[in-house]
């Protein structure tokens, strides 16, 4: 979302926060040291691989002992290779093709790394931002009952309802679909879209089986821009259905 705005050039300052300073550092290296970070996932990938057992235990031990670039690499291969939703991260082999660290990943690095020129990152709990009436926010949040198991964090849907809902500023935000989430929001337009997610472990390939579930976007704009702002975020609106406000 962030970098495809930044591409389309729609605003002129960008901030991003995220409360886990792993993913943080992440984007802070490739942001700041694009070269070294791919250098060091060269090297892991030389050396180890694109997802064996050598590169994953490294890239564990690189999480907690490295420093900020190594840890960024480490980062990266272990959100490629885990299976989502372990702690700790538990390896996961796979078929797909956006499976562990590949060349073409990692020759795409720099090209990512200039879309987040000039971009402020923040690592603080969404409760504790600064948020000016003239910003746009987007906000997404971790499905209800997933947050703790997959992202370390726990969001009470409830405050967060209210503190999107106080934001004076336009603001956009996705969510999982469902009772209660649709509740929180009842006073809004909900789109409701299809998504496709890997999710469960298939037994018998080790591999992920992919969930076909749907995901609710809602805006405090009109309904009329709505569809054209989020075609220019990049959202592909096919199948999409509105769920009116009651
Ligand atoms: C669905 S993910 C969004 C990931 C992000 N859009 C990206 O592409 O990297 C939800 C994110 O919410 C973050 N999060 C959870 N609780 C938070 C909180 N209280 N304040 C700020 N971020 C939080 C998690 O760390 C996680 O990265």
């Amino acid at each position: 979302m962030l970098l495809r705005s930044r591409k389309e050039r729609l605003f002129k300052t960008y901030t991003a926060n995220d409360a886990n300073p792993l993913l943080v550092n992440f984007w802070v290296m490739l942001r700041d040291y694009p070269e070294e970070l791919s250098k060091e996932l060269w090297s892991s990938y030389q050396v180890h691989g694109s997802e064996s057992e050598h590169l994953f235990a490294k890239s564990l031990e690189d999480l907690t002992s490295g420093n900020d670039v190594t840890r960024a690499a480490a980062f990266l291969i272990i959100d490629k290779c885990a299976a989502k939703g372990t702690h700790p991260p538990k390896m996961i082999r796979s078929s797909t093709r956006r499976h562990g660290i590949t060349p073409f990943m990692i020759e795409r690095l720099p090209l990512f790394s200039e879309l987040l020129e000039n971009v402020t990152l923040t690592c603080l709990d969404y409760r504790q931002l600064d948020i000016p009436r003239t910003a746009f926010v987007f906000a997404d949040p971790p499905y209800e009952d997933v947050g703790v198991r997959i992202y370390d964090q726990k969001v009470d849907f409830q405050e967060f309802s209210e503190w999107v809902q106080q934001m004076d500023c336009s603001w956009m935000i996705s969510l999982n679909d469902s009772d209660y989430t649709n509740s929180l929001f009842r006073n809004y337009d909900r789109i409701v879209e299809p998504v496709s997610y890997p999710s469960i472990i298939d037994p018998k390939s080790g591999c992920y089986k992919r969930r076909d579930a749907t995901e609710i976007i809602i805006t405090n704009y009109q309904q009329k821009t709505k569809n054209s702002f989020l075609t220019s975020f990049g959202w592909s609106l096919r199948e999409a259905r509105i769920s009116k406000a009651s």
